[in-house]
């Protein structure tokens, strides 16, 4: 389904999954042997609130350390980029790390942000096409892991820049990785480019505390997605009976976050039961960590060539031009 509402100032094509779609997915998710849930679903209005109080957090280096190799290189970035390009983001949440960019490339042809949370790219959207006049800003709300309509500029691109900060990627398995990474090939085309955001491989400490810390945002935060699937699918979570739990597992190269069921116990969703072992956990997300050349292997089997990648002092993160060659 595909509206176009007008918003005073700025469009937006509307392709949020329905409802339906929503249920069947995590009720499969919680159907399984493993018990998972999708991550994305994190993203309702509180969510993505406190995903954005998480960016704040002491422990949580991932985003300040980023925004300090944006601010570094960004002059650096906007070469790579070029002149005339549609910047496409993916997971765009409240475009924090966008405005560096647009103001260091030449002459931008279009910001298109891509995002689940319709009120956090609403709301982003309009500050974006406020900050920026020169420059045509033209929202998506959509999952962008399904297909989805990218909207057309008044001004031709010279190349179209897929943006995709944050190290989003690592919440995707290998498997799910790799079609998303042809999808932004698709959207890139020969010619194009990719700016992409990776969190390296580290010490299991610091790793472990980034999604454990001491203020218990983040385990609000995965707690959350219980509240919303009690409001919205008519669930009975008791959000007392469940604990956050976050582990690097070491083989896998990821960080997992569990929801811990401290008892034996029953949970209906809408009409669907679903049974929990005292102990037994949902894996509500998992954030891969890779190092440069691993990354840049993936991306290289999905048609992209590796151009330059920064890293902070710490080699805590690392963000990575690609060209692409065509899906
Ligand atoms: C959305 C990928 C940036 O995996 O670090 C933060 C989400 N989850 N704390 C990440 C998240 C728990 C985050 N990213």
């Amino acid at each position: 389904m595909n509206a176009t509402d007008m918003l005073e100032d700025v469009k937006l094509l509307d392709s949020h999954p329905s409802e339906g779609d929503i249920a069947a997915e995590i009720i499969a998710g919680l159907l399984k042997t493993q018990k998972t849930l999708p991550p994305k679903y994190f993203y309702d209005k509180r969510g993505s609130e406190l995903f954005d109080d998480i960016t704040e957090l002491d422990e949580y280096y991932p985003t300040r350390t980023e925004i300090g190799i944006m601010t570094k290189h960004v002059a650096d970035m906007a070469k790579h980029i070029g002149p005339q390009a549609s910047l496409i983001e993916f997971g765009s949440g409240s475009s924090a790390k966008t405005g560096h960019l647009l103001n260091a490339m030449d002459k931008p042809a279009a910001y298109v942000p891509v995002e689940i949370s319709k009120d956090h790219l609403i709301n982003a959207a309009r500050r974006i096409a406020e900050q920026y006049r020169h420059v045509e800003v033209l929202p998506v709300c959509a999952d962008f892991t399904q297909p989805f309509e990218l909207p057309v500029p008044a001004v031709m691109p010279e190349r179209n820049i897929v943006f995709f900060p944050g190290s989003t990627v690592g919440n995707f398995y290998p498997d799910e990785a790799r079609t998303l990474m042809q999808t932004m090939a698709r959207i890139a085309k020969k010619g194009g480019g990719l700016l992409i955001g990776v969190d390296l491989k580290k010490d299991k400490s610091i790793l472990e505390a980034a999604y454990n810390d001491a203020k218990g945002v983040t385990r609000e935060f995965n707690l959350n997605i219980l509240k919303r699937i009690n409001r919205e699918l008519n669930g009975d979570f008791n959000l007392d009976t469940f604990v956050h739990r976050a582990v690097y597992n070491e083989e896998m190269g990821r960080v997992e976050m569990h929801l811990v069921s401290n008892t034996f116990q029953t949970v209906k969703i809408g009409h669907h039961t679903v049974q929990f072992a005292k102990d037994e956990y949902i894996l509500t997300e998992c954030s891969h960590k890779f190092t440069v050349d691993q990354f840049a292997a993936r991306a290289f089997e999905a048609g992209f060539r590796k151009e330059q990648v920064w890293v902070d002092d710490k080699q805590l993160f690392s963000v990575h031009f690609y060209s692409c060659e065509g899906a």
